[in-house]
């Protein structure tokens, strides 16, 4: 490999909640009642960053922009767009993206909001497919909206399916005209299949539902696996998506801010355009700009390249481990993200312990992992697996001697 996704960065200190809140002794009440005992590393598997250097180029941009003293106000340069239009049409062979449908936003999840915002009046309804990432709940609880959940089903293979029929069923009787895809999606891993979403978008047409389609995780996909934009399945579909978009989960850049929307539509570009100013919270960062164009290149590709390797076997390693050691587990591959969901429903059945419980004992031995609950997985984990492989292989030791015993 050419990039480094061996070394176990000492993240402590350098402001990341990934170990400074387990370290902290779960001052914020995040892990149950449980504490890191004395004498277990934390293995961060949490929080979806990232436990690798980011590509060098990111730093690299940063320090030289940095060293020219004078910070002002400023406007995104051609660099910038051109990145961004590169960039999608060299990965997800996106065609006809302009700047001008290219929007600032400072995270993907205000992006959400800021959507949502112009498509809903407090009290509406709005569809997801479950288990949903956690902050889509929060989105709509401190909006005001209520989420309608149209879950997923496992197939034969374990592979999760959208139930459309029940989505039909839902979003007809329910008068729904605003839906969240996640896609792919956190924390089931799925990267759709093209006609999956034209399936999807072709009931979204027949009953008038906008669409905010959250495609954060667009770059982190397994080989055989390639993402397709809700925007480019159909004309219509380009015309009632609004597409949110980041550097922040590719690249490991989240705590740098600095993501955007593409809309296609002029109507809603400009309601979004005036959400996002409305604000006057929604501004760019000169330094997280400069981030972005460096990560949208040549070196940035080809380090996820090998980024994506690393995943692959990882998750190919976890997935197997608890095939063969954790009986009862149930899980399947993820075909993207770095997360792996762990249905524990037959194991705590079978051992007569709750979820409260696995989830603790596997704290007390630095493996901080997370809660599925609020995911809308009733007695699931949620466990991130972009670490180093050997951290990786010692968590998964762990949680046999200390986690899932006999
Ligand atoms: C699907 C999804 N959307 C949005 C976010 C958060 O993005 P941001 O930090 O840019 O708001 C995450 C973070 O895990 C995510 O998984």
């Amino acid at each position: 490999m050419k990039y480094d996704f061996t070394t176990i960065m000492d993240r402590l200190g350098k402001d990341a909640i990934a170990v400074d809140i387990p370290h902290s002794g779960n001052a914020e009440g995040f892990f149950a009642d449980a504490r890191v005992k004395d004498g277990f590393r934390i293995i961060p598997m949490w929080v979806a960053d990232m436990n690798f250097p980011t590509v060098p180029t990111v730093p690299q941009a940063i320090i030289e922009r940095a060293e020219h003293p004078a910070y002002g106000y400023f406007r995104p340069s051609k660099d910038y767009f051109d990145a961004i239009i590169r960039w999608h049409e060299e990965s997800y062979g996106t065609a006809g993206l302009t700047p001008e449908c290219i929007g600032y936003e400072n995270g993907v999840l205000g992006g959400v909001v800021s959507a949502l915002r112009i498509l809903c009046q407090p009290g509406d309804s709005i569809i997801i497919q479950s288990p949903t990432y956690i902050g889509f709940t929060h989105c709509a609880e401190d909006n005001g909206w209520n989420l309608v959940l149209n879950p997923l089903i496992q197939d034969e293979k374990g592979i999760w399916r959208i139930d459309y029929e029940d989505l039909e069923k839902k979003v007809s009787q329910q008068d729904i005209h605003a839906a969240i895809f996640c896609s792919p999606h956190n924390p089931a891993g799925r990267v759709w299949e093209k006609w999956e979403i034209e399936k999807l978008m072709e009931i979204y047409r027949k009953y008038n539902v906008y669409v905010v389609s959250d495609e954060i995780w667009a770059d982190l996909t397994m080989p055989g696996h390639h993402h397709t934009p809700t925007q480019m399945v159909s004309e219509d579909a380009r015309m009632r998506t609004i597409a949110m978009y980041a550097p922040s989960k590719t690249f490991n850049l989240a705590g740098l801010v600095g993501s955007y929307h593409v809309v296609y539509n002029p109507y809603l570009r400009s309601r979004m355009t005036q959400a996002g100013a409305a604000t006057h919270y929604n501004m760019m960062n000169v330094l997280s700009t400069h981030a972005l164009i460096a990560a949208y290149s040549p070196e940035g590709r080809e380090w996820v390249d090998e980024l994506c390797q690393v995943l692959n076997g990882n998750l190919d390693y976890a997935v197997s481990y608890i095939n063969e050691n954790f009986k009862g587990v149930k899980t399947s591959k993820p075909e993207g993200t770095y997360m792996l969901f762990l249905d524990c429903t037959e194991w705590c059945r079978t051992h007569d312990v709750d979820i409260d419980t696995i989830q603790k004992r596997g704290i007390e031995v630095g493996v901080i992992w997370q809660d599925g609950r609020p995911f809308h997985g009733d007695c699931h984990i949620r466990l991130n697996l972009a670490l180093p492989h050997s951290l990786v292989v010692e968590a998964f030791e762990r949680m046999k001697k200390y986690v899932f015993t006999e």
